[in-house]
């Protein structure tokens, strides 16, 4: 098992935890920086290198891409995907969550409840705006904000009108949304991979911060989720298409409301926090999952290749004998096959994962 992961820095402690745990697991794991990653698409055919050597294959590639560097992240993600190797998670599914906007979409019309929102380009759509967000104060975003910033509170109309003028000076779209008071100063981030949630934590501004990003100050307590919060991070992360993410969830008179869904979530403070193993849940689900992905492609394979065959566009030529009634009885009468002694598999060696 061969496992690639896209970051720009080794030293993080996400990476650490991740190279550490394949070690343990004994699998292959390299840190590929996406920016040292040149993509080469020439006529029909495309390819990967990194630096001057073309990028091994790999079973199976895992983004850890930063905002900063989402654009050029997500090309090099897609050139591992449009190459044929299997990709957690999916290039779609990150450049879905990482809009804010986007993701609030298609949160919203797949049922999840999220804040009222409201993205517009007009000063008179403000004023409008009040009205959805039932007054102020008002929370604004950057649309690809991460970590708390660019994230604020604003307190009067006056001070929207002008942060909000200035934001569109800067050529930066916000999304205007509804502070969710009753709630403030905490939320749960949810921890997903692939249809459990591994872990949870309750996370706790500091005095006078309303977010509560770990990276703000926040603090991270484990707690066992609510039921109801867990259904929801798991359908959040499943109609973005996400088989790794971190949710963030508040707590509001209506219930549960998503704030955003997180692809590439970082796992220093929910390991902290609850001490569980995080990485270790992510590599064993992406071993697992390469490995039903490989089967279903090898199924795939055999198939189409036994469809050319019938129609008679396969280059070989097979003949399919009927198998008569008699000829039936005597496979059935003959011994199972035994195994062959030692096979010398390149593949894995039993302790290998
Ligand atoms: N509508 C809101 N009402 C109250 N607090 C909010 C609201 N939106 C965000 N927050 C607080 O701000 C934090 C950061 O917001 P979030 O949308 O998750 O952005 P980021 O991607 O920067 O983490 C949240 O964890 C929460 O504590
Ligand atoms: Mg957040």
């Amino acid at each position: 098992m061969r496992i690639a992961i896209l970051s720009r820095n080794k030293n993080l402690h996400s990476i650490r935890r991740l190279l550490k745990e394949a070690r343990e697991l004994k699998v292959h794991c390299d840190v590929i920086d996406p920016l040292d990653c040149q993509l080469i698409v020439d006529g029909a055919q495309t390819r990967l290198l990194n630096g001057a050597k073309v990028v091994p294959d790999y079973d199976v590639v895992l983004p850890r891409i930063g905002a900063s560097i989402t654009d050029y992240g997500l090309a090099v993600v897609r050139q591992f995907e449009v190459q044929g190797t299997f990709v957690i998670n999916s290039s779609r599914a990150i450049a879905e969550s990482r809009d804010k906007m986007r993701s609030l979409q298609i949160l919203a019309s797949s049922g999840i409840r999220v804040p009222a929102s409201v993205l517009t380009r007009h000063m008179a759509g403000l004023k409008k705006a009040f009205v959805h967000l039932k007054g102020m104060p008002v929370v604004m975003k950057v649309i690809q904000g991460t970590q708390g910033v660019g994230v604020m509170l604003v307190n009067t109309p006056i001070s929207l009108a002008s942060v909000w003028e200035s934001m569109q000076g800067l050529g930066q779209d916000v999304i205007l949304q509804q502070f969710i008071s009753e709630g403030a100063g905490r939320d749960f981030r949810a921890f997903v991979v692939g249809n459990r949630v591994v872990a949870a934590m309750m996370r706790t501004a500091t005095a006078g911060e309303f977010r509560s990003n770990i990276h703000q100050g926040g603090e991270g307590t484990l707690i066992t989720l609510p039921r109801i919060y867990q259904q929801v991070a798991l359908k959040a992360a499943r109609v973005l298409g996400l088989e790794i993410a971190g949710v963030d969830i508040m707590q509001s008179h209506d219930g549960p409301l998503v704030l955003e869904v997180n692809s590439s979530p970082g796992f220093e403070g929910i390991e902290k926090a609850t001490g569980l193993n995080i990485a270790k849940a992510i590599l064993k689900h992406m071993i697992a999952k390469s490995r039903e992905n490989r089967r279903s492609r090898r199924g795939q394979y055999a198939s189409s290749l036994w469809d050319g065959l019938e129609k008679g566009t396969g280059q070989l030529k097979v003949e399919r004998k009927k198998t008569t009634k008699k000829a039936a009885k005597k496979i059935s009468k003959k011994k199972p096959l035994k195994a062959r002694k030692s096979v010398p598999s390149k593949k894995v060696s039993k302790k290998k994962v």
